[in-house]
């Protein structure tokens, strides 16, 4: 099986509704201008931008996800928002698990499994991100840690078409350093034969395996040549139109 790679843009706190429907309709004219991509894109805004941007990229064929979700459906969860609200408001995806959301607010492999499994009930599909931290990776934990936070976090009931990982080494994250095609093929490598172990040969050969970190066009190519990486987790060259449809080019 062929993997299509997923070229995802995960804006984070960035862009007001003006910035955010600029970006998703130049996006939208440019996958309209051509015919069969060979990627599928996807773009992650903040959660107030999620229909006006579903309205900017109507008919283009371009996703929308939002950044997390609450693992509850409903309730009392002051300023959270749940993966059926994602939805009902045009989502197909919802990012968990990302560095900056175990950080800053102290989420769990448990906590965000529960999120993932929302999103799955939800109807979502779900990327999971996972990566080791400078230290970590100093340490010689890199496989460890990433095995660990991918058996840890992966939803019950993941399958190819309803569960992307994406692999997000914490010290490339807006740092400008980017994994070497090489080591970071050596973690999709240990991520892909987790996927085998755990959901077998056909799950391992379908399911998608993002790189996440300081991505941009000038190493999109290498990076996502390698035979494992799968697409990318784009943050700050997604907020460019041309820097962002560049990475995709490249597939
Ligand atoms: P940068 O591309 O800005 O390094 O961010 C990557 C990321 O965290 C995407 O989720």
């Amino acid at each position: 099986m062929t993997r299509r790679p997923l070229i995802a843009g995960n804006w984070k706190m960035n862009g007001l509704a003006a910035d955010g429907t600029a970006l998703a309709s130049t996006l939208a004219g440019k996958m309209k201008g051509g015919s069969d991509h060979p990627f599928n894109m996807l773009v992650c805004p903040p959660f107030p931008l999620i229909g006006k941007v579903v309205d900017a990229v109507a008919g283009s064929g371009i996703a929308v996800g939002g950044q997390d979700c609450h693992m509850a459906e409903k309730g009392a969860h002051t300023g959270d928002t749940s993966a059926w609200i994602l939805k009902d408001a045009g989502c197909d995806y919802v990012i968990v698990g990302h560095s900056e959301r175990r950080t800053d607010h102290a989420e769990t492999d448990e906590t965000v499994k529960a999120k993932a499994e929302a999103a799955l009930a939800a109807g979502l599909r779900v990327i999971v991100c996972i990566g080791e931290t400078l230290q970590q990776r100093e340490a010689g934990q890199t496989l460890e840690v990433n095995r660990s936070q991918f058996q840890g976090s992966l939803p019950d009931g993941a399958t190819p078409e309803n569960t992307v990982i994406a692999y997000e080494p914490v010290w490339a994250i807006g740092t400008g350093l980017t994994a070497t095609p090489g080591q970071a093929q050596d973690v999709h490598a240990a991520i892909r034969a987790e996927i085998k172990g755990k959901l077998g040969d056909a799950a391992a050969e379908g399911m998608r395996v993002l790189y996440g970190g300081s991505m941009n066009p000038g190493n999109a190519r290498e990076l996502i040549g390698q035979p494992d990486i799968d697409g990318g987790l784009i943050g700050g060259a997604a907020l460019k139109a041309d820097d962002f449809w560049g990475i995709a080019e490249s597939c």
